[in-house]
């Protein structure tokens, strides 16, 4: 009975130090302000374990099928460009001032499995930058984008832009790149 009510007594402690905590103002929400290495682990092995647990079931279509390049290229290059940079094209002003730094996704998409790649963009990530995907396009759209970003470690800079031409002289309704419904 004694360590139930001694616990319950750290227990309050440690709750109310909380809230002290957070009403201090000491907390930093800086962008520019580096997360700690413990932050920094809490926050990359929390998303890593929950992207992982709910991509395990999705099942993944056949995603080299030639014709979702342009597709995926054309969402790609409007979308993420900004933020993630692309073979020859540094991000944005936007993308250099987020905290966390959105990835290069040429390197990523080497070790991440496909149906993760699907997840993140179609649910984005909270408390970071990256936006959800999934309100505003088409699973067809999402995976299109992710065959593109399978294909961005194998793409040098004169294709990117290669294609950018190519996707520049197709008419308008065989763009499918500002989609949304
Ligand atoms: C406004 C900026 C922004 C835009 C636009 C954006 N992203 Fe992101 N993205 C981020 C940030 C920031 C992260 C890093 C999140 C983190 O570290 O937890 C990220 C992470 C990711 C990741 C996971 C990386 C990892 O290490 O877990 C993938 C995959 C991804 N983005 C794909 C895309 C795709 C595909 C698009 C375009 C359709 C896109 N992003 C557009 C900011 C952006």
């Amino acid at each position: 009975m004694k360590i139930i009510i001694i616990l319950l007594v750290i227990g309050i402690f440690l709750v109310l130090c909380g809230l002290a905590f957070i009403n201090s103002g000491l907390f930093d929400v800086a962008a520019t302000k580096p997360e700690t290495e413990i932050v920094k682990w809490v926050l990359q092995t929390t998303k890593e374990k929950s992207v992982r647990s709910r991509s395990k079931d999705i099942a993944v279509p056949n995603l080299n099928d030639e014709s979702l390049t342009m597709t995926g290229f054309n969402n790609y290059d409007q979308m993420c460009v900004g933020c993630h940079g692309a073979p020859g094209i540094s991000p944005s002003v936007i993308g250099e001032g987020l905290n966390p730094e959105p990835p290069d996704l040429s390197e990523l998409a080497l070790h991440m499995p496909p149906e993760e790649l699907f997840w993140i963009t179609q649910n984005g990530i909270k408390m970071t930058g990256m936006p959800a995907f999934g309100p505003t396009h088409s699973d067809e759209e999402l995976w299109a984008m992710v065959a593109f970003m399978q294909k961005l470690p194998d793409l040098s800079a004169e294709k990117y832009k290669s294609l950018k031409e190519e996707s520049e002289k197709m008419p308008q309704e065989h763009n499918h790149g500002d989609h949304s419904h």
